[in-house]
């Protein structure tokens, strides 16, 4: 017998559900929503400083300009001025103080975008400059932070680093991000009767968008519903930050009673919104001649900007990826979450992860170079154990470690022993292009830190002729959520998934749903989809068996169809059935996180749920007159569990990969002395393009991969892990430096290594090599 399967089940690799209307640009984004009639159109006066006071602020011109409507400030809000996710520290118009040179300190409205956008810049305002901090360094001599310093200390660091047989020490600076979405921040606000507000965001989170605006409005959550069918990418940047947009949309409709809509351009966009953290990273550690690390001391410090916005979570979970793949025994982490006068930093794929685990790559690096050992075997001397070895510096027992399989696969398939002979081979003849090769691993944990973020759920209709509507709380940017969570129900209801309509996350629909973030969105939107299918099979089935008068055991759902006793019908003459018996064929679903659960006052406990795992070798050339630079090859091996769609997996492995990139090599923000952002336009700003994807990049997913928990249908989340791949491509470039010292000393390289940055750092070893006047002796200089 043929067992029929049905059309996008768990695990089949079909296509994103919006692919066909991205590729023929029918897709509806939020700017491309039918405008409703009197629709106007609002823009934001930005301050022209990064910190001072606001002696006067003349909005006369801004207000007589053509086409303006309304012009607001701080005083025409209703209720609170602020939009702070975690803490009230983000004011939606700056009043005394301001703090970042892009702050938002009025708002206008006007009958076109452009009248808006002139209008904008006539506001003549006289300011009081104070003395802007501008850099980590900054604020820590200053003592100037937006939370306060943590500490995690697992064993005795400092006797384990005196007491071990070699000791080094180190820096790395790690630049920060922008998102780079390529739909800008938008909201468009629609005033509807009786006080209630309407609000289109692009945004990560809207059930937070709906509380700030209803703060900023002051009424109540159930006046304002947001919605957001798709976002034109968020990487973390749409998670807490939309906020501001809808709130100055929705002041000004409420002004005017009119529909307002504010698209940012992109320049004003990336000197408003926050990156990725810059950290400054520094390190002593000790260790015995295997490279095995028997104490390591990490002092990080985060560059958050003006507000806390995120960044505690962020940093913290720096501090939690400090060991990436290695056991620390003996391990002190000092996290500093420096406050500054520039935009205030926010998620961005990886949430501090990405940063915590360069720092302590490069510390196994350093060691590699110190004691002349491929910098893979020091890797996997200290790789933590399955059985022993195996516990987190925060508590938790890693009982899913795959690491060793996977790292061992990879390294025979890119042939990575034999490639680095080669390469070493290739060097010594090669005066000025050099090669570099590195296998690096990724561990990532999966779930919020913020335990009560971990919760979903779902709205689930079947309509008399067997279609259904699907809705949860999550949001699609990209990522290919919504086909996923669809699948997901396909296959527990065994209907076909075309039979399914994805919708418009909707505040109205499912409530408190928590920021689609922390890749955990298939994980427990699939699990509340699964929970409100589960619920609607229940009640079919207890139809059917009443009303054909068999065991419940005997009814099966298989591929549209359902066997009732000898009986087959269809899917959809079993809901006419239902219907017409007054069966209720609407369910919500409902999901949360179990096992997790840590004390952040002592940094003990289950933070994750589960781990992802994953390893890349990247190859590289580089130029060493210019340091200019070329990714060869690439070969990823990654662990999505057992995969809900391996073709959206593997778009998130080789997309996330290739950002991860972007972020360590080209993407470099440079703000000037004034603390203004001077790259704030793909003009001055370099994102990788299709050129820059490796000529021969063989991404492979885990096979054999398997969720160690009860996750949805054992998959692993795959949004963010692959970002830290990319960690590969930094340390294949830093070991083509190390080339041109023979491997003797540990090249000094901070992120993104640009070509200006690889070219100071060739110089900076030649002329430390110099001075040591070494050849093959190890050295490494102390730095601190
Ligand atoms: N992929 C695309 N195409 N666009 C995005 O904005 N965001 C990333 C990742 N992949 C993003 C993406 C980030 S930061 C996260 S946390 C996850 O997707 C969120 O979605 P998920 O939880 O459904 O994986
Ligand atoms: N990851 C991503 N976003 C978050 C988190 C997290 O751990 N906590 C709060 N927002
Ligand atoms: Mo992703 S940084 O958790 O939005």
């Amino acid at each position: 017998m043929v067992v029929e399967r049905v059309k996008g089940g768990v695990g089949a690799a079909i296509p994103h559900d919006s692919g066909h209307l991205h590729v023929t640009g029918e897709a509806i984004y939020t700017d491309d929503i039918a405008e409703a009639r009197g629709t106007l159109y609002a823009a934001i006066g930005m301050s022209e400083r990064a910190h001072a006071r606001l002696k006067s602020v003349d909005l006369t011109k801004v207000r007589a300009a053509p086409g303006v409507v309304a012009v607001i400030t701080a005083k025409d809000i209703p209720g609170k001025n602020d939009y702070g996710p975690v803490i009230a520290d983000d004011p939606i118009f700056a009043t005394a103080l301001v703090q970042y040179h892009g702050q938002s300190l009025f708002a206008v409205a006007a009958r076109t975008m452009e009248q808006a956008r002139r209008a904008a810049r006539l506001a003549v305002i006289e300011y009081e400059d104070l003395k802007p901090n501008l850099t980590a360094e900054a604020a820590l001599r200053d003592q100037s932070f937006v939370l306060p310093t943590e500490r995690l200390v697992r064993g005795n660091p400092r006797a384990a680093i005196a007491s071990a047989p070699h000791r080094l020490s180190g820096k790395i600076r790690i630049g920060g991000q922008d998102q780079f979405y390529l739909e800008g921040m938008i909201a468009y606000a629609l005033p509807k009767e009786d006080g209630t507000m309407h609000v289109y965001s692009s945004t990560q989170h809207p059930g937070e968008v709906q509380h700030q605006v209803a703060h900023a409005l002051d009424v109540a959550a159930k006046d304002v519903v947001v919605e957001c069918r798709r976002m034109g990418g968020g990487f973390g940047g749409k998670e807490s930050q939309p906020g501001l947009f809808a709130c100055v949309a929705a002041l000004l409709a409420h002004k005017t009673r009119r529909p307002v809509k504010l698209r940012v351009d992109r320049d004003d966009d990336m000197m408003i919104t926050g990156k990725r953290h810059d950290f400054i990273t520094e390190y002593e550690a000790g260790f015995d001649d295997d490279g095995r690390i028997l104490g390591v001391d990490f002092v990080l410090a985060g560059r958050c900007g003006y507000s806390a916005d995120l960044s505690g979570s962020i940093n913290d979970r720096a501090m939690l990826h400090s060991d990436n793949c290695y056991y620390l025994e003996n391990v002190s982490i000092l996290s500093f979450r420096c406050k500054t006068n520039t935009v205030s930093n926010t998620a961005f794929r990886g949430f501090g992860g990405p940063q915590g685990m360069v720092g302590i790559e490069a510390v196994i690096d350093d060691i590699a170079l110190y004691l002349g050992r491929d910098p893979l075997a020091v890797r996997k001397v200290n790789f933590y154990g399955v059985d022993d070895r195996n516990i987190t510096h925060y508590g938790q027992t890693i009982v899913d470690n795959v690491i060793h399989e996977i790292v061992a696969d990879l390294e025979q398939s890119a042939n990575y022993h034999a490639r680095r002979e080669q390469i070493r081979a290739f060097n010594r003849t090669s005066p000025h292009l050099k090669r570099g090769i590195a296998l690096t691993p990724v561990k990532f944990g999966i779930s919020f830190t913020a335990t009560h973020l971990n919760q979903a759920g779902c709205l689930l209709h079947i309509y008399t002729d067997g279609t259904l509507l699907l809705n949860h709380g999550g949001t699609e940017m990209g990522q290919g959520l919504f086909v996923k969570v669809a699948q997901v129900v396909a296959e527990e209801l065994q209907v076909d998934i075309d039979r399914i309509r994805i919708t418009a996350s909707d505040t109205s629909k499912v409530p408190n749903a928590s920021p689609t973030a922390a890749s955990s969105g298939s994980d427990m939107n699939g699990k509340a989809a699964q929970d409100a299918a589960r619920k609607l099979k229940a009640r079919l089935t207890e139809f059917a068996s009443t009303h054909f008068a068999v065991a419940p055991e005997t009814i099966v759902f298989r591929a549209n169809e359902v066997r009732a006793g000898d009986k087959s019908l269809s899917f959809n003459e079993l809901v006419k059935l239902a219907y017409f018996a007054r069966v209720s064929l609407s369910a919500t679903g409902f999901y949360r996180t179990p096992k997790i659960g840590y004390d952040r006052k002592t940094w003990s406990g289950m933070p994750f749920y589960y781990f992802c795992y994953g390893a890349a070798v990247s190859e590289v050339i580089v130029d060493a007159l210019t340091g200019e630079n070329r990714l060869l090859r690439v070969d990823i091996l990654h662990d999505v569990g057992k995969s809900l769609n391996p073709a959206i997996d593997m778009g998130q492995i080789e997309g996330g990969f290739i950002q991860g990139v972007g972020w360590l090599t080209t993407e470099e923000l440079c703000w000037n002395d004034k603390g203004k952002l001077m790259t704030h336009a793909p003009s001055t700003y370099k994102i990788p393009v299709a050129s820059d994807v490796p000529e021969e990049f063989n991404a492979r997913i885990y096979e054999s991969g398997i969720n160690a928990e009860d996750s949805i249908f054992r998959s692993k989340a795959v949004g963010e892990p692959p970002l830290m791949l990319a960690i590969s491509t930094l340390h294949a470039i830093r070991d083509a430096i190390a080339s041109t010292a023979d491997h003797a000393l540990s090249p000094r390289l901070d992120a993104p290594a640009t070509p200006e940055a690889i070219l100071f750092s060739i110089e900076e070893l030649a002329a430390r090599r110099a001075k040591a006047g070494v050849r093959a002796e190890p050295v490494l200089e102390a730095s601190s």
